[in-house]
């Protein structure tokens, strides 16, 4: 194979329907962990007059042999390449049956079937299933699978498939088939395969029409009690959506494997998902209150998956927001039924603001449906998820929640059953409402961030408010020229006696609006972030307190609070002189932290400041050491000068026995916030201490844990020594003690990451290890990660190019951090790039990495 071949990225342009298509599958595997045997035969019918040429896609198969309508077919009458199988003769209707060997055992990548600890699983999406067998690997083939699986009984009591179970029978050898079919015709990626040994926890659902569901959480041994949580949050994830979207879900079970290995959050197989055990396994000792938000918000997104993605699925791999933008705004509306709506929204705020707005400013930056593609795993972004989720949500604004409810109606009466386009989506919600979205569809093609500048003023005489909009998007890696979106702005007028709440739509370069108000009105722009822009509307200190005081919407109130900070911080920067919080600031946290009341969760992100990476977003270059000074001369003063207010608070927030519930996730965040600002004078020993041995949770636990990184405080050593040896041998909760050590902001942390991975409980086959050394160390330890000698870039880069060979999805993952060199200054520029280039001079670079690393370093 020619690098060429290798390196062909394909483009959404160059979409044609598939000459074949394949209607049904039968596959029967006989596993073993180092030579599975697959059989799999296919109907196989041709969907263009005249196609004589069948190209199967597959990857690193043996294969065995080929059959034709029943006859063995000769290897001069079909052609193997590293990346297809081709029969040029093919008639117009067919049966084609293939036989492969596997080799599960070898397979660390975690694409296709891998075996986790010593069960078998799959994963398929998005072009896995190629790695099972020869397969049109492709959305829009849907076929209806029957899937027999032939083990040892007593090594694997547990064989699963997607679909129904129709017949279990013991074999003359010995072993056992059992035999599943799927009666939803679906593509590959949707393919599940689990066999081992587990526990299972069971319940049951009885849907809005009355059928009653089995719902089964398979877990590793002795883990069933801790999937409890899960499971429950799954009935309220099948509730919501009868009751929002009038969703009910369509098979007699509905199965969750909880698998160790797995490469990301979790996977949405028809009727059985994968998931990483992180996503299912909690309880209060060995979990966060923040880890039961993400286990209720991923259950609900993989089931939400069944009507977003599985009925109705992508006709291709550039449609990928088409389910994944969907499913998370579906995902987010169901977080905010569940918990706080406005947490919930801030934490999107925040990923938006931190991540995909860097995203777009990278090298790496694609519109939420991509125009070309080389490695689809690398397409798995911010961007199309999280970006993907505002666009939708524009939709949702723009429509009314009425509105948007029947486009979704309409989308599933047209479009149950198929293989569809981003467009179509937008097409259901446009006809459903008779409104024109032509020009909104740009968000669907164009990449980068739209600068929404804004300059207001008031005439007296007129009683007149005015606001001037003008809206700009700067060119891109990947586009050059942008034109104007369709941007709802929601705004709130804030005069002495009045409010006055208004939608805008702005959609002109420049455009403006005129409002009927008696005197000057504070003016909240971008309220609940209605669009994901950036603003520029430049306000005073006192009218950011009055919309910190006053906004009705809870996001507007804490984006003005970071506004004022990130004001601050800029100016500290470019002056060089120290940031000095002022006073009415001081004095409103005084007055917050005295008598803590209403919702005290929102509280603590009020009075929290913005992170390193979010300031950083917004400097082009990022002047890190000026940035990581300024952040610890807020922290520095917040501490010393509301020293008294922070105790104070602290000790009025009396814990209560641990419960998963609002007011106490609230009282809980609060509290470790305080904590945070009274360990960063370094003292305060007894009472970080008592907080920590007489926490009755981990949540609780980990707030003294990380108040003492933060603050480098002499009981971090003692108190992560103490922890490590409670929870050596519960791998998820050590994870956290990975993170912590790998997140310390001293010089000798650069030197700690080997020592950490020599751990007995380090692999570097299990992902969710390595993330927690390297993910935390990239991303939560700016000042050692950035260390002006270069050493954290290049501890980065021997872990990302010994990571490749082993999993290439995890290596392109890890090598982000590194790859928007030109966004530093000149000394780190050039020490990233350096880093860059000698890892883009490697042989053998997976697609994954080659991706990343070529646009990043390309002219
Ligand atoms: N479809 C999954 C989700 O968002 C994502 C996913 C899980 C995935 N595993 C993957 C994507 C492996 C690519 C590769 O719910
Ligand atoms: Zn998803």
């Amino acid at each position: 194979m020619t690098q060429n071949t290798l390196r062909q990225a394909k483009r959404l342009a160059d979409y044609q329907a598939p000459d074949f298509t394949i209607t049904d599958v039968e596959l029967w595997f006989e596993l073993e962990p180092a030579t599975t045997l697959l059989t799999a035969r296919y109907q196989l019918k041709s969907q263009r007059k005249g196609a004589t040429e069948l190209v199967l896609d597959g990857q690193q198969l043996e294969l065995l042999s080929v059959k034709l309508n029943g006859q063995q077919l000769t290897p001069a009458q079909y052609q193997v390449t590293d990346d297809h199988l081709r029969i040029d003769q093919m008639p117009a209707q067919a049966e084609l049956e293939l036989q492969v060997r596997l080799n599960p055992a070898a397979n660390t990548a975690l694409e296709g079937l891998y075996l986790s600890d010593s069960a078998f699983c799959t994963q398929c999406e998005a072009e896995g299933f190629r790695r099972i067998c020869y397969y049109l690997d492709r959305p829009d083939v849907m076929a209806r699978f029957t899937t027999h699986i032939i083990a040892n009984q007593q090594r694997y009591p547990a064989l699963l498939s997607n679909g129904n179970k129709v017949a279990e029978q013991q074999l003359p050898d010995g072993r056992v088939q059992v035999s599943w079919v799927d009666p939803f015709p679906k593509p590959c990626y949707l393919f599940a395969l689990v066999a081992g040994d587990f526990d299972c926890l069971t319940g049951q659902y009885v849907t809005q029409s009355g059928r009653t569901v089995s719902l089964e959480f398979y877990v590793d041994k002795g883990n069933a009690a801790r999937a409890e949580f899960a499971l429950e949050a799954l009935k309220r994830a099948m509730c919501w959506d009868e009751q929002t979207y009038g969703l009910e879900y369509d098979l007699d079970s509905y199965m969750v494997v909880a698998v160790d290995f797995f490469n990301m959050g979790a996977m949405e197989n028809k009727g059985l998902n994968v998931f990483n055990s992180k996503y299912v396994l909690a309880d209060q000792q060995s979990a966060t209150d923040t880890d039961l938000y993400n286990i209720e918000s991923i259950i609900g997104h993989e089931y939400f998956h069944n009507w977003t993605g599985n009925r109705v699925t992508c006709r291709d791999w550039f449609q990928l927001s088409l389910k994944e933008g969907l499913t998370v705004f579906r995902d987010q509306q169901f977080s905010a039924d569940m918990a706080s709506a406005t947490l919930s929204r801030i934490d999107a705020v925040k990923t938006i603001r931190t991540h995909q707005f860097a995203e777009d400013a990278g090298p790496m930056a694609h519109p939420i449906r991509p125009a070309q593609v080389l490695e689809m795993n690398n397409f798995y972004t911010v961007t199309v998820y999280d970006k993907g989720a505002e666009v939708i949500r524009m939709l949702h604004t723009l429509l009314g929640a009425a509105g948007f409810r029947q486009g979704m109606d309409l989308y599933f009466a047209r479009h149950d059953g198929q293989a569809v386009t981003c467009d179509d989506f937008v097409s259901a919600m446009q006809d459903a409402n008779g409104r024109d979205l032509s020009l909104f569809r740009r968000w669907y093609s164009q990449s980068g961030t739209p600068e929404l500048t804004v300059q207001s003023s008031f005439d007296a005489e007129q009683q007149q408010f005015k606001l001037v909009f003008s809206q700009h998007t700067a060119a891109t890696a990947d586009q050059q020229d942008k034109r104007n979106l369709l941007l709802p702005v929601r705004i709130e007028l804030l005069a002495k006696n009045e409010k006055q709440q208004h939608l805008l739509v702005v959609s002109e370069e420049q455009q403006s609006f005129s409002f009927a108000v008696a005197e000057p009105p504070v003016a909240v722009i971008l309220a609940d972030f209605s669009a994901p822009v950036r603003l520029h509307y430049p306000q005073s200190v006192s009218q950011l307190l009055t919309v910190v005081q006053h906004a009705s919407d809870g996001v507007a109130r804490w984006d003005a609070m970071q506004q004022l900070w990130s004001d601050l911080v800029r100016q500290a920067v470019r002056s060089s002189e120290p940031l000095q919080v002022p006073a009415e600031v001081v004095a409103l946290y005084r007055a917050l932290l005295a008598t803590p009341e209403g919702d005290l969760a929102f509280l603590a992100e009020l009075l929290t400041p913005p992170s390193f990476d979010l300031l950083a977003e917004q400097y082009q270059p990022v002047p890190v050491d000026a940035l990581l000074q300024a952040l610890q001369q807020i922290r520095r003063q917040l501490a010393d000068e509301l020293a008294a207010d922070w105790l104070n608070c602290y000790q009025q927030l009396i814990p209560a026995p641990y419960a998963y519930r609002q007011e106490q996730v609230a009282a809980r965040a609060l509290r470790a916030l305080c904590l945070d600002y009274l360990a960063q004078s370094g003292q305060q020993a007894e009472l970080l201490l008592q907080a920590y041995q007489s926490a009755d949770n981990l949540t609780d636990q980990l707030a003294v844990l990380k108040a003492c990184r933060n603050a480098t405080h002499p009981l971090f050593e003692t108190l992560t020594a103490q922890f490590e040896q409670r929870w050596r041998e519960d791998v998820l909760v050590l994870d956290k003690w990975f993170a912590l050590k790998a997140s310390l902001p001293t010089k000798d942390t650069v030197y700690l990451l080997p020592h950490l991975t020599q751990h007995p409980q380090f692999s570097w086959q299990n992902p969710n290890r390595v993330r927690a050394v390297y993910m935390a160390f990239a991303q939560q330890n700016p000042t050692i990660f950035h260390a002006a000698d270069g050493k954290g870039y290049q501890v980065l880069q021997q872990v990302v190019l010994k990571l490749d060979p082993i999993n290439p999805q995890l290596a392109a993952r890890l090598v982000t951090p590194l790859l928007s060199w030109r966004r530093f200054e000149t000394h780190r520029a050039a020490q990233l790039k350096a880093v860059l280039s000698q890892m883009l001079a490697q042989q053998g670079l997976s697609n994954d990495l080659y991706e990343k690393l070529s646009k990043s370093l390309s002219d």
